[in-house]
């Protein structure tokens, strides 16, 4: 067999088997498939599409690709969330604190912010200090200590991967279902959870654009998941606009900490708690009024703020900006935006996202330093109903960029009409089914 003979029947359209996914996949880890033979198989798989059954070996090659973690000897319950990626998206700095309040370890592996989308690791390092790169004993003795780690995957984890992943992000091979299904799932299979929500974005600022190809996404993952014994399930939620008010790694981190201290409630919140509450149904097997409660006892309380004070201790971060938020600068240059007329409001998270990033808040390739002082502060959401002159947003940054300014200003579309929003939470997939 050769590497040539599986891309030319995936080009044919042809279900491929397990040995030939397993020989393909073996290639990409070893370094001997080159990158033009991988973008030429992730393009074939991107239009001739995949059956359920070869995505799930796919994702199985690529966790046997590297390590694996092993599950720590204990019975407590351990718990992971993803998000296919967003803007505004700071849920994971919500969830594993008040998840680990409530004796569920988060064991959470994060990655970087890409493009228009923004990442945790990045968002976490706004803690002056804070260690993204525990080493697998370290990661697993913190979670048992505390009960959560967040921490950046190690060099030998899912390395089939990290090569797919670059090579798909070059030729436009990101958006295929069962490659982005396989990419996710493998990393959070090679991790050690025995609960798995997956946030998979719909809308103008994610990967699935329509309701539809989430609800695919999701199936597909919820079933690989399931497949590999691991309770796992699926939210759905809109990403037409950012999710919280604010965009870059300092402004995001202080509103999080807002939202954990119960002094913000706006999307951010309610998708967070629906996602706290959703992993405590699946965990405790309780029903949803119950979990609910449990999740808004762990913020008044200040339980959940004590939790991320220890996480961000433990992995040697300075703490203080959770209760000095000045400690969290802003760029010093100021920028701000106002209504070009009267009308309800439309908000694009892809170009506030994209102009972030632009500033320098974002990286526009892997590698790349990121600028966590830049950032967009929103003071009217989706569908507000605004006057002309009215401030909309503030940019804060150091780099001046005629282009970015005009994305941002771009971003606010007027209508005459009220704006009918998507549902924040389209619905939940269980066992292959959406549940609400
Ligand atoms: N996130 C990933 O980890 N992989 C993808 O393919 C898309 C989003």
């Amino acid at each position: 067999m050769r590497v040539y003979d599986v891309i030319e029947a995936k080009k044919n359209k042809r279900v491929l088997t397990e040995k030939e996914i397993r020989f393909f996949i073996g290639k990409v880890a070893d370094a001997s498939a080159t990158d033009g033979q991988i973008a030429a198989f992730c393009m074939a798989v991107l239009l001739n599409g995949m059956t359920d059954e070869e995505c799930f070996y796919l994702t199985d090659a690529m966790v046997k690709s590297g390590q694996v973690a092993s599950r720590p000897a204990t019975d407590k319950i351990f718990a992971d969330k993803h998000s296919t990626g967003g803007v505004s998206d700071s849920t994971t700095l919500i969830l594993v604190p008040v998840l680990a309040s409530l004796g569920i370890c988060c064991a959470k592996y994060s990655g970087r912010g890409l493009g228009h989308t923004g990442g945790t690791l990045d968002k976490l390092e706004s803690f002056k200090g804070f260690r993204t790169d525990l080493t697998a004993e370290e990661f697993s003795r913190q979670v048992e200590k505390i009960g959560a780690a967040v921490s950046g995957q190690t060099q030998e984890t899912v390395p089939a991967d990290k090569r797919m992943y670059a090579v798909r992000d070059v030729t436009a091979t990101i958006d295929s279902i069962p490659l982005i299904a396989s990419s996710v799932m493998s990393k959070k299979l090679a991790s050690f959870a025995d609960i798995l929500l997956l946030d998979v974005k719909y809308g103008d600022g994610a990967f699935m654009k329509t309701g539809r190809d989430a609800d695919k996404l999701a199936k597909l993952m919820v079933s690989i998941g399931t497949a590999a014994g691991r309770k796992t399930a699926a939210a759905i939620t809109c990403m037409d606009y950012p999710l919280g008010d604010c965009i870059g790694c300092n402004a995001e981190v202080a509103e999080a900490i807002r939202v954990l201290k119960g002094e913000k409630q706006n999307a951010l919140s309610k998708v967070s708690f629906a996602h706290c509450a959703k992993i405590l149904e699946m965990a405790k097997g309780i029903n949803k009024e119950e979990s609910e409660r449990l999740v808004m006892q762990s913020i008044s309380s200040g339980a959940a703020l004590k939790k991320f004070e220890e996480i961000i201790c433990a992995q040697g971060g300075d703490a203080s900006p959770l209760y000095d938020a000045s400690l969290l600068p802003m760029a010093e240059n100021i920028f701000e935006v106002t209504a070009q007329k009267d009308g309800y409001l439309t908000v694009s998270a892809l170009s506030l996202g994209s102009a972030c990033a632009m500033l320098g808040g974002g990286r526009q390739r892997e590698g790349d330093d990121i600028d966590h002082t830049v950032g967009i502060v929103l003071d009217k959401r989706q569908g507000d109903f605004v006057r002309q002159g009215e401030r909309l947003a503030t940019v804060f940054y150091n780099r001046k960029s005629e282009d970015a300014f005009e994305l941002v200003r771009k971003a606010f579309t007027f209508s005459e009409k009220k704006v009918k929003n998507r549902p924040l939470i389209r619905g939940f997939v269980e066992g292959g089914e959406r549940s609400i």
